[in-house]
């Protein structure tokens, strides 16, 4: 039993961040656009419309404000984390600080379903857009080779989705890096494209098409919460990026609530403006800030729109890749998961086996899985995730009073159970499969921790050292 609750020292882990060569190069800025740059994506440019069609109505803006909410609460308790503990692997390395090392595991399982099916729902984002450009110059897919089975539209393969999926993989797997300066340039070309999209559309905002508000009641507004959710993942990624930050303990917090801020935002005057131009109803496209562009006969300015949002969306699948591989090398490398996750290629110096299978899973996936499905497990397994760091932070101020943090979360222990229970509410708003999915990865993650892991973690030696002794 002692076992599945060892933990990882905080002492250790904090000098260990001291003791590593990587450069503290990002900046404030940087990182705020680091945030913005993963979080915006498929969310706000396609499933607001699929949501404000058939479940939310103009009031889709309350729900992203309710996720919003979800989000920023979450955002507060990893702010904190990021903030006392700067070193990189995000909730799954707070975790096994704090709640042992099962907790640890589980969390971290948890996050590569949400990784690999995000990566799956943001490339079938990336088709539509993709198709959506293409149309402009006569050029279509065949239909069934066109969108996944179920998506309505008569597909039986979501072909696109697949490739760039793969073209992402090889990239990634020859080492291409991060670079700071091309990300923010993108993700300054992709808050231009959304600026553009809310500047032009606003002229052409029917207010009448904003009656009814809320059509499918509010019911309505609370389960397309739990979807649009999906809009608002990947700001975790910068506590992924504690190591290289400069000052982490100001500028993790600030990074992470600025750039979830102003998403908030960009999202909540987009699907104003979005369901002021066209009415709700006939949102439901794969591409609908095109779509309303068209609609109002703004083509060229749609088809601008189509190829920036092909390339913002083309940087969120770098992010998740990286998020995903980052975290199962990690996970290896703890001995929680087989070596070959964290096995170096000599001449690329990539998890090269890692990514790759990565790659063909979520290709896959994305080719014969439809959006909303993928979109609900993928709220699914963050929404677990945001609780488990919820009460993660009531377990760290309780273990270690005395851990500096350059941000602390106010109303210690309200804040983080009002976030956990948000979160909770939130989560039962997703369908019966969608859950019964998730039960079944979290059990299979279970027997993988007995039959495997526990075994082999690196703990063990320390361990059986010093039988009985915590390490923290
Ligand atoms: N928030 C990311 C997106 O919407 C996952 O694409």
């Amino acid at each position: 039993m002692d076992k599945i609750f060892r933990k990882k020292s905080i002492a250790d882990l904090i000098a260990q961040s001291h003791n590593k060569e990587l450069k503290r190069a990002l900046s404030l800025l940087d990182l705020i656009l680091l945030g913005v740059g993963c979080i915006v994506g498929t969310g706000i440019f396609v499933i607001t419309g699929v949501i404000a069609a058939k479940s939310a109505g103009p009031a889709i803006i309350l729900s992203f404000i309710l996720a919003g909410i979800a989000c920023a609460l979450a955002a507060f308790c990893y702010a904190e984390f990021s903030s006392s503990i700067p070193v990189s692997g995000s909730v799954y390395t707070y975790t096994y600080a704090t709640m042992g090392e099962l907790i640890a595991f589980l969390i971290g399982w948890d996050l590569m379903l949400e990784y690999i099916i995000a990566l799956a729902a943001v490339a079938t984002g990336w088709s539509a857009y993709f198709q959506s450009l293409i149309a402009g110059f006569n050029l279509h897919v065949p239909a069934i080779l066109a969108s996944a089975p179920g998506s309505g539209q008569g597909g039986v393969v979501n072909l696109p989705a697949m490739i760039i999926i793969l073209l992402i993989t090889a990239l990634v797997s020859k080492g291409v890096k991060e670079s700071t300066r091309f990300n923010n340039v993108i993700v300054l070309l992709k808050i231009g494209i959304v600026l553009l999209f809310i500047f032009t559309g606003i002229k052409y905002v029917k207010p009448e098409n904003w009656t009814p508000f809320m059509p499918f009641g509010l019911d309505g507004v609370v389960t397309s919460a739990a979807t649009v959710f999906f809009a608002y993942i990947g700001f975790d990624v910068i506590a992924n990026a504690s190591e290289e930050v400069k000052r982490p303990q100001r500028n993790m917090p600030i990074g992470i609530v600025a750039s979830l801020a102003i998403c908030t935002f960009l999202y909540v005057v987009v699907s104003l403006v979005l369901t002021g131009m066209v009415p709700y109803t006939k949102l439901n496209v794969g591409d609908p800030v095109s779509f309303a562009l068209n609609f109002v006969g703004q083509n060229s300015i749609a088809g601008i729109i189509s190829v920036g949002a092909i390339i913002g969306i083309t940087t969120v699948l770098l992010a998740l890749l990286y998020s995903q591989i980052r975290l199962t090398y990690a996970m290896s490398r703890d001995g929680l998961l087989p070596k070959v996750f964290a096995k170096v290629h000599p001449k690329f110096q990539t998890p090269f086996k890692n990514t790759w299978l990565t790659g063909f899973i979520a290709a896959g996936i994305a080719g014969f899985v439809d959006l909303t499905t993928l979109a609900h497990l993928v709220n699914m397994g963050t929404l677990a995730a945001f609780t488990l760091i919820s009460i993660a932070v009531i377990v760290l101020r309780k273990k270690q009073p005395e851990l500096k943090a350059a941000f602390r979360v106010p109303l210690v222990p309200v804040l983080p159970v009002v976030s956990a229970l948000l979160c909770i509410y939130l989560s039962l708003s997703l369908p019966a499969i969608t859950w019964i999915c998730f039960v079944i990865w979290i059990a299979a993650g279970t027997i993988l921790y007995v039959s495997y892991s526990r075994k082999h973690s690196n703990l063990n030696q320390e361990f059986d050292g010093s039988q009985g002794e915590k390490t923290s």
